[in-house]
Order: C-alpha cells, then sequence, then structure tokens
C-alpha cells in the first residue's frame, strides 16, 4: 500500500500497536506506517548497540516510504538511544519512557513500582529519569523477564503468565507500592491482569495516550496548521514471519490487514 507522508511508528513487535491505536484514535486522519521489528524481539535483553543498529535500519525504512515522523513506541529502545536517532534524522522522532512523572503525581503512599524490561532499567536515561524524581517518591524497579515472551505469544492471561505476573508484581506491593508503572509498551495488553493481580486500591500508569498527545503537537508545529496527510489507513511490516505479525495484529488491532516482510 502506498501511504502519503504517514506517521512511521515501530517496536520490537506487538507493543507499539497500543501506541498507534492511540495515534490512530487522537490523529484519525492520518495513514500510518507500522514496523514490527518481530526478527529481534524482545529487544530486552539485546545490547545498547545492537537496539541503536535496527533503530538505524528501521529509521530509514520509514523515510524511504515517506515517513514525516517517527514514533519510537518502545521505552527499551527510546531509552537506548533516541538521542543518536534524534541526531542523526531531521524529521520529528518521538519516544516513549516509562510514566514516573504521573505516576509521581498519582500515588499517595509515596512509593511506585516500575515494571520494564531489564534493559530499559538498566539504562542511563532511565537512571537520570529517575534520579529527578528520587526526593519526592521512593522508586522500586522492577525488571520483568520473559514478559514481552508471553505477549508476542499472545498469552494474556495463561497460568504461566498469571505467575509471572505475580512473581513481578507482588514484591511492589509488599514495600508499599500504590502505583504501578507500565514500562514497557508491550505490558499494556497485560493491564487487566496486573490491575487484577494489585487489587483495586493500585493505580496503573501507562504512557500511549501521552505518546499520541506529544506526537499530535509535533505534527502541529512541524506542518504549521496544515490538515492531515493521509485518509486514515495503516500499513504493517514485519522482519519476522508475516503469517505469525497476521494473526497478532487480527488479535490486537483487528482482522483484515495485510502484513508485509522488511527485508
Ligand atoms: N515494547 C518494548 C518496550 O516498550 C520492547 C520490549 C522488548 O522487546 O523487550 O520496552
Amino acid at each position: 500500500m502506498n501511504l502519503s507522508s504517514p506517521i512511521g511508528i515501530f517496536d520490537s513487535g506487538i507493543g507499539g500497536l497500543s501506541v498507534a491505536r492511540a495515534v490512530r484514535e487522537q490523529l484519525p486522519g492520518e495513514d500510518i506506517l507500522y514496523v514490527a521489528d518481530s526478527l529481534h524481539a524482545p529487544y530486552g535483553d539485546k545490547s545498547d548497540s545492537f537496539i541503536r543498529e535496527r533503530m538505524h535500519v528501521i529509521t530509514d525504512f520509514l523515510l524511504s516510504q515517506g515517513a514525516r515522523a517517527v514514533v519510537v513506541a518502545c521505552n527499551t529502545a527510546t531509552t537506548a538511544a533516541i538521542a543518536q536517532l534524534r541526531q542523526t534524522y531531521s524529521v520529528p522522532i518521538i519516544g516513549v519512557e516509562p510514566g514516573v512523572k504521573p505516576a509521581v503525581l498519582a500515588t499517595r503512599s509515596g512509593v511506585v513500582g516500575v515494571m520494564a524490561t531489564p534493559r530499559t532499567l538498566q539504562t542511563h536515561s532511565f537512571e537520570s529519569l529517575a534520579a529527578r524524581f528520587s526526593s519526592k517518591v521512593r522508586l522500586l524497579v522492577q525488571p520483568c523477564p520473559n514478559l514481552v515472551h508471553q505477549i508476542e505469544g499472545l498469552d494474556f492471561d495463561s497460568e504461566a503468565t498469571q505467575a509471572l505476573v505475580r512473581e513481578y508484581v507482588m514484591p511492589l506491593l509488599e514495600e508499599g507500592a500504590d502505583t504501578i508503572v507500565l514500562g514497557c509498551t508491550h505490558y499494556n495488553y497485560l493491564s487487566a491482569l496486573i490491575a487484577r493481580v494489585a487489587g483495586p486500591e493500585i493505580s496503573i500508569i501507562s504512557t500511549e495516550d501521552a505518546v499520541a498527545r506529544e506526537v499530535v503537537r509535533r505534527l502541529e508545529s512541524s506542518s504549521r496548521g496544515e490538515s492531515a496527510a493521509g485518509s486514515g489507513r495503516a500499513a504493517f511490516y514485519t522482519s519476522g514471519d508475516p503469517a505469525i505479525f497476521s494473526k497478532q495484529l487480527a488479535h490486537v488491532w483487528g482482522p483484515g490487514e495485510a502484513v508485509s516482510s522488511l527485508r
């Protein structure tokens, strides 16, 4: 499908589709070009240099397809290397980072838990985000290995996924957290399960709507008031098996979308 000046959005897999959906809701007239780097998911156990290289390959592809803005719909990639991406390209590049700031505003107990990939929590950029708020709240970090694997397998509520969620959420509650940040876009698909495990008193913070608002703001300032460039279509690419991504897409986005290979 040929899109005119789409918004390019990418992630290691299906997590960024939750961001793409929020962008679609706030900008229904824009075309979206989505890339799932499924062959290399999860990013959470890759090195910074590998993730950086993939970000450049995918951004080059999105720009070759006419993208006028790029959304890095992945906390792991954003915290690893968004600064280098912005230095290289002149289009607006919007990233996703764990919603520590809204969590600090929401907490009553003063204890906030952040669930994220091990890689995100080890980055310098997450450490400086955490340091900015360390005088205001006690921030607990919870690396969640294997959770992305469950989500890529569309396993949102099996016994195994429930057990992992309990393993990651319970320590946060035991330490007094009343607010949990979903610091990985994949975890958005587990928000109902996480809320069930955590209980009704616990606030769950995700950032896809805030990211979509930022996309709106950046497009408004770069297009100087011109209206949407597209007609509300979406095209999907994967570096993995298109048949597998089609199934994932049908489950979390909707049926009937074509998927192409990213070579
Ligand atoms: N969705 C991603 C994030 O927000 C990436 C997860 C992964 O590939 O490990 O961190």
